[in-house]
């Protein structure tokens, strides 16, 4: 940084525009000098209250925003006048073109310094096309499908004048009874690490100048996802280990690819609220990873320092927040409100207010907003235009490779199209729309998804007579004379498929649950058609892993299809009637009983293992009532191929550490029809100074395997997958035994040992 000479600059060229400065600089002072130099010719010229203002962002006016509680309210008029008089920064979810072309032409003509506004949204699984909820899609265990959807999302949302994306989000969920599990990425730090990287990648597209790049936001900053109990918002109780092994990577992947926003999360970690925690927002974040962008707090987290018992009042919660590296309060006002007097009265450095908003300018100046403010806010609005069939094709293409098949009992799918079977389609999310989108699709212009009785009604075309549909239950209460329609509709079929599960409102924020089962008006329908003695394939729509019992658990055929999106009912069709054969792997797994939890597949072995092949043993890590296996562990799914794992062979069995390691598998498609199998590495250390977990994923490969053919898979090992954080929490990696398996899932595979020695 040249911030010296940059401000000598700025006093010359403070007056001329971007271009003009462009083009009279030194080649050595362009781009970044340039756009230092006006960036600090600003800074030289804000008042307090607009460098305040370039820290505040809110919601819109005038509108009860449905996902956040309503605070910080503000009408019309006060919105105008503080773009005008430079009081805010942006604004976000404020859909609808024309109120922001309004807004953006105040704030470049008519307030004093003519900074542009930055308009962000929860872009989180699409803006005007709704792909499958980012849990969802990471069953695709396919990064670059993730990427192709955050790409099409921001190329709609540009077009609608949103630049900022409060997205990906990467918090790490061990507890499915947490309701926001199904925002993220599962389980799994590697796995997670790989979708950050894509969608911040799809987001910002190459080069954040672009007109339709979009600003991507990691969130939530940290251990969101550790809520003690699963229950949103509450305290994360964990060590610097688990903190900086679990939680932290996904993070980093995402700043690793370029994201220049970070949003502070709503929790404390061991009495500091994540907003008003230096070692987390300045240690981590600028001194360890040297993350340039800026930090947003979530919505109104910095006023909440206050009930969390840390801040005594407003003053003093928008101080500990911004001092301890939050740059921008969202909602609140605390910031516009606090922050000139504290700087005044000196409690607040002038130079921690200068660096907080150069950091914002210069992602304004990098979003192009300074060159073309009007960009992407000139074009018809966006519920104003067709559908994009690319569009529409990648939500049913994601949405296909988001369904997870945990069982198929007889091959008792695909069904026939043609034929003489009947269908009874029954459950709650049998027909009708509702329930099937996800929780984030808030923006005008969407259309409705297909239902799953019109996705098997279109797939059945001119034989849709064999599929009935019969509701049976709501979500979580009986209907009146629903069970007995519905068994005698199975009764009168030859196969039942049943569309169960959660509702939408049953997960996302502040939708925790204590039980992970099914609605019991649910488990009683689920019970009744399974009793007529009918084949049953379950449908299940869930935000969350679930705990599956009784006539459910027993189906003949398990599909997990959460929440899809816009295609839903053909992507089902797809999946049910085997134009597509389903290659999703869970990104998270499924208990036996809903007192596992939290549960994860790569948990510390403890000093008295359970035994396999003796899961009952007395004074071993074990539950009196259920085995510590998952019903179905993570990285589980199949297809309508069988596949088999053999040969799996090392290059070596002793490893010099520094070197790499190559294994090689072959897999081998026993089906007729072409398979797709993700491959899967884990690695476990078996001593170490510190105590690794029984398994953790290091590398996967989804592949495509003709039938009958057999493909050899390859990986290599290195460093960089057997380093663990030492006890002084320095990388390091320690000779000594280890096993690798090479996997269809977190809970199966083949294993292997070698050794790793110092040289
Ligand atoms: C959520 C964030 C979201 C923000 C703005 C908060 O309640 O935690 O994930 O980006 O609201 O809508």
């Amino acid at each position: 940084m040249h911030v010296r000479k940059a401000a000598v600059l700025a006093l010359v060229l403070s007056a001329l525009s971007l271009p003009a400065i462009a083009a009279s600089v030194p080649k050595s002072l362009q781009p970044s000098d340039a756009a230092e130099a006006r960036i600090e010719s600003l800074i030289a010229r804000m008042t307090l209250q607009e460098k305040a203002g370039q820290l505040s962002l809110y919601g819109p006016a005038d509108i009860n925003t449905p996902n956040n509680p309503q605070a910080g309210w503000r009408n019309g008029l006060q919105e105008t006048e503080d773009v005008r008089t430079g009081r805010l920064t942006g604004l976000f979810n404020n859909a609808g073109l024309e109120g922001k072309r309004r807004l953006q032409q105040v704030a470049v003509r008519e307030s004093r310094l003519g900074i542009p506004l930055i308009f962000g949204a929860d872009v989180i699984h699409g803006f005007r096309t709704i792909f499958p909820m980012p849990l969802a899609e990471a069953s695709s265990w396919e990064p670059a499908l993730a990427e192709r959807t955050a790409r099409a999302a921001a190329v709609e949302a540009t077009a609608d004048g949103f630049r900022w994306t409060f997205a990906p989000m990467v918090d790490i969920a061990r507890d499915a009874r947490w309701g926001r599990g199904l925002e993220g990425v599962g389980e799994d730090p590697y796995l997670a690490r790989q979708f950050a990287t894509a969608r911040v990648r799809g987001f910002q597209g190459s080069n954040l100048a672009n007109a339709d790049s979009m600003l991507a936001t990691p969130k939530h900053f940290a251990a969101y996802g550790a809520a003690e109990g699963g229950l949103d918002y509450n305290t994360s109780e964990l060590s610097e280990r688990t903190l900086r092994e679990v939680y932290l990577p996904p993070f980093r992947a995402a700043l690793d690819a370029g994201a220049l926003s970070v949003m502070s999360a709503f929790n404390e970690i061991g009495g500091v609220p994540s907003t008003a925690n230096p070692a987390l927002l300045t240690g981590v974040l600028r001194d360890e990873w040297k993350f340039k962008g800026f930090v947003v707090s979530d919505y109104t987290a910095d006023e909440e320092l206050i009930e969390h018992g840390h801040a005594a009042n407003a003053r003093e919660a928008a101080k500990l927040a911004f001092m301890a590296g939050t740059d921008m309060s969202m909602q609140s006002g605390l910031y516009i409100r606090h922050l000139p007097d504290l700087v005044a009265s000196g409690e607040v450095p002038m130079a921690r207010l200068d660096e907080a908003v150069r950091r914002v300018l210069r992602v304004k100046l990098k979003l192009g907003l300074f060159d073309d403010p009007m960009r992407g806010l000139d074009g018809p609005p966006a519920d104003q235009r067709v559908e994009n069939p690319e569009f529409i094709a990648l939500a049913r293409e994601s949405a296909r490779r988001s369904i997870v098949m945990l069982k198929n009992e007889g091959q008792l799918l695909p069904l026939a199209k043609t034929g003489p079977q009947k269908i009874a389609l029954i459950g709650p999310f049998a027909e009708g729309t509702k329930d099937l989108m996800g929780s984030w699709s808030l923006f005008p212009g969407q259309s409705a998804p297909v239902g799953i009785d019109e996705g098997l009604h279109a797939a059945l075309g001119t034989e849709a007579s064999r599929l009935t549909v019969t509701r049976g239950a709501n979500v979580e209460s009986p209907l009146p004379g629903g069970i007995e329609t519905a068994v005698a509709a199975a009764r009168d079929a030859d196969v039942v498929v049943l569309a169960i599960g959660e509702s939408q409102k049953m997960s996302g924020e502040s939708r925790s649950r204590s039980d992970i089962g099914l609605p019991q008006a649910q488990q009683d329908l689920a019970e009744a058609v399974a009793a007529t003695g009918k084949p049953v394939v379950v449908l299940l729509s869930n935000g969350r892993a679930m705990a599956l019992k009784g006539a459910v658990r027993d189906a003949r055929t398990i599909l997990v299809t959460w929440f899809l999106g816009v295609q839903t009912g053909h992507a089902i069709a797809d999946v049910v009637f085997g134009d597509f054969n389903p290659s999703g792997r869970l990104p998270v797994s499924f208990p036996q009983t809903a007192g596992q939890v939290p549960y994860y597949y790569a948990h510390k072995r403890t000093g008295r293992p359970s035994p396999e092949s003796a899961p009952g043993t007395a004074f071993k890590t074990r539950y009196l009532d259920a085995t510590n296996e998952a019903l179905y562990p993570f990285g589980f799914g199949i297809g309508y191929a069988s596949v088999r794992y053999d040969q799996v062979e090392l290059s070596t069995d002793r490893l010099a550490i520094g070197n790499t390691l190559r294994v090689r598998a072959t897999v081998t498609n026993t089906g007729t029809r072409e398979a797709e199998e993700v491959v899967q590495l884990y690695l476990a250390q078996r001593a170490a100074s510190v105590t690794r977990p029984v398994r953790e994923l290091k590398n996967f490969r989804k592949v495509r395997i003709a039938p009958g053919a057999s493909e050899v898979i390859e990986f290599t090992v290195g460093n960089d997958d057997l380093q663990f954080l030492g006890r002084d929490m320095k990388p390091v990696v320690e000779p000594g035994e280890v096993d690798l398996w090479i996997a269809p899932s977190a809970a199966d595979g083949i294993r292997k040992r070698f050794v790793l020695t110092r040289e």
